[in-house]
């Protein structure tokens, strides 16, 4: 049932040819020496012209990706002079802004903390749960089982990140993997287990023992089920349709709440809160240098923005992750995610030869290098030997019918089900025929700067998710990100619980926006561009060159 055209297939029938012969063993790891300079020579990051410096604020000079700057260097949505701030529309302890993962792990800690319900608000974009973390598809590294440690988990994160992390924040995470997997059963998340009631867990890449716990291919949508059934079973309030278009602070130099744009209404709403918890995602729907992206619409680097004005620093967002599989065909799949766990699986990486050019589960960043690498034309120092599709987008194969062939017939339906669907709606049958993929935006490696509880060193203002940075360093490794959002979500939640005890707040203002646009003007920065971004603009000639232009 290939669909397939003519010249892919020829290149099918070398991959079929050679998949004998490589059914049982994979290359060695790279060294480091070799990962180097694989992603010196290949990985986007590594485009001196991907980025700039930043001209204002309290990261001034840090070199962040143009669409990135764009952001941070821009003129607010509102006008503070017309915004009035006597007439307070919600009064609450704690405020938290995002409701996907960290924002709904945030808020169930802060009522186990002892914040009555009613005195905790989400405030979210779209809907309760739309985020990332309700698309995440592989799977949550936790290292509870006798073969592995937090220690190791430990070794495992700050290699994958080329020892940027914060040594403190790696701890913390690891150290809660196995309690968080522990809360989830008893909340009701249905991981994967074996016959015996063992938790099922394989390898991602990066990762020296089998810790991803994963509940098929649709991890992050059964974890999030369970969170928002239990936040919604301690009836805490949730406002949607509600984007923060600014965050407030008062007269004694505390965060304080935020303004909000209900999309519904239109009209701005003025939230005085005690504590505030960002936790508004990542930036993957900024298409940075012109990827693909397989996140989420709201994806669109609000919290960065809001949290730079209030004078929250920022780290790490020089280093933006690429997931190496993301579909290169049919064209209705472009970006989206085929989840490493395919690879978990044994699939393998090829080029159009058939020939297996990279270990199938090397860190994120790596494998992704060695694809654009393979995809390359040789006349631009790449292998040019990618798969050309009839749109022109290249890609390598990935050989999804290894899998049933190793772990027996029907484990590929079982265990990546959310895939097959994806591809036999377009009569191309994963079980039978490999796939086509290529790297595609994912997420936010950096981040925020803040403590193990999630404190951003601003008075009042948490942070937990992608929204924050330190923990994954230049690199995440799979499975990281939902272990990330539960454990810091939850710091963040009982720490700006414990805040909003003992605070006292001011009279409301906004005059650290007045100050940053005072800024922006002296640094001559043109008053073109408006943020937070809220949707991403797919109108016009702009959303017709979201292809990576290899050829
Ligand atoms: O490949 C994946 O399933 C993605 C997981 C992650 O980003 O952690």
């Amino acid at each position: 049932m290939a669909t397939y055209p003519k010249e892919i297939q020829e290149s099918i029938a070398r991959v079929e040819a050679t998949r004998p012969a490589r059914l049982h063993t994979n290359p060695p790891r790279l060294s480091l020496a070799d990962q180097e300079a694989l992603l010196r020579g290949f990985h986007p990051d590594y485009k001196a012209e991907g980025k700039r410096a930043l001209k204002v604020g309290p990261s001034w000079g840090e070199l962040v990706p143009h669409e990135v700057a764009d952001l941070l260097e821009a003129y607010p949505l509102i006008d503070p002079a017309t915004i009035n701030l006597s007439q307070v529309d919600y009064d609450v302890d704690v405020l938290v802004i995002g409701g996907g993962g960290a924002g709904t792990v945030a808020a169930i800690w802060a009522h186990e903390a002892g914040i009555p319900a009613e005195r905790i608000l989400i405030v979210t974009k779209l809907r309760h749960g739309d985020s990332n973390s309700m698309m995440a598809q592989g799977g949550i590294q936790a290292a509870d089982k006798p073969h592995d440690s937090p220690a190791i988990h430990y070794l495992d994160i700050m290699g994958g990140g080329h020892f940027t992390s914060d040594p403190k924040l790696v701890r913390a995470m690891v150290e809660d993997g196995p309690m968080v997997i522990q809360w989830h059963e008893k909340l009701g998340v249905m991981y994967d287990k074996e016959p015996d009631g063992t938790m099922v867990t394989i390898h991602g890449g990066g990762t020296s023992r089998k810790r991803m716990h994963s509940a098929k291919d649709y991890t992050g949508m059964e974890i999030m089920r369970v969170l928002r059934d239990e936040a919604r079973s301690r009836n805490i309030p949730v406002l949607e349709f509600s984007p923060a278009v600014e965050l407030l602070t008062d007269s004694l130099g505390q965060v304080a709440g935020a303004v909000v744009w209900n999309l519904e209404t239109e009209e701005y709403q003025i939230i005085r809160a005690k504590a505030t918890v960002l936790a508004t995602g990542g930036w993957g729907r900024l298409h940075i240098q012109g990827f693909p992206t397989t996140n989420h619409y709201g994806a669109t680097a609000d919290g960065l923005v809001l949290a730079y004005r209030v004078g929250a620093k920022l780290r790490d967002l020089d280093a933006v992750q690429y997931h190496p599989t993301g579909a290169a065909y049919p064209e209705q799949l472009v970006g989206l995610l085929i989840t490493e766990k395919v690879r978990g699986l044994s699939a393998q990486p090829l080029n159009r030869e058939g020939q297996l050019f990279v270990h199938p589960l090397e860190p994120r960043d790596v494998e992704s290098a060695a694809f654009i690498r393979e995809c390359t034309p040789v006349e631009h120092g790449g292998r040019g030997l990618g798969v050309v599709t009839p749109t022109g987008m290249v890609g390598v194969w990935l050989d999804t019918p290894m899998v049933d062939m190793i772990h027996g017939q029907g484990t590929f339906q079982r265990a990546l089900s959310s895939i097959y669907r994806m591809y036999i709606r377009f009569d191309i049958d994963p079980t039978k025929e490999p796939i086509l993929v290529y790297p595609t935006l994912h997420y936010q490696n950096g981040g925020v700067v803040m403590d193990e509880n999630g404190w951003t060193g601003i008075p009042g203002l948490f942070a937990g998710g992608e929204v924050e940075g330190g923990v994954h360093g230049k690199n995440r490794l799979m499975g990281n990100s939902l272990l990330d959002f539960n454990v810091f979500g939850r710091r963040a939640g009982l720490a700006a619980a414990a805040w909003a005890k003992q605070a006292r707040l001011g009279s409301l203002t906004l005059a650290h926006v007045e100050r940053f646009v005072r800024e922006l003007g002296e640094a001559q920065v043109p008053p073109t561009r408006r943020a937070p971004m809220l949707l991403p603009e797919y109108r016009g000639e702009k959303a017709l060159a979201r292809m990576v232009d290899l050829l």
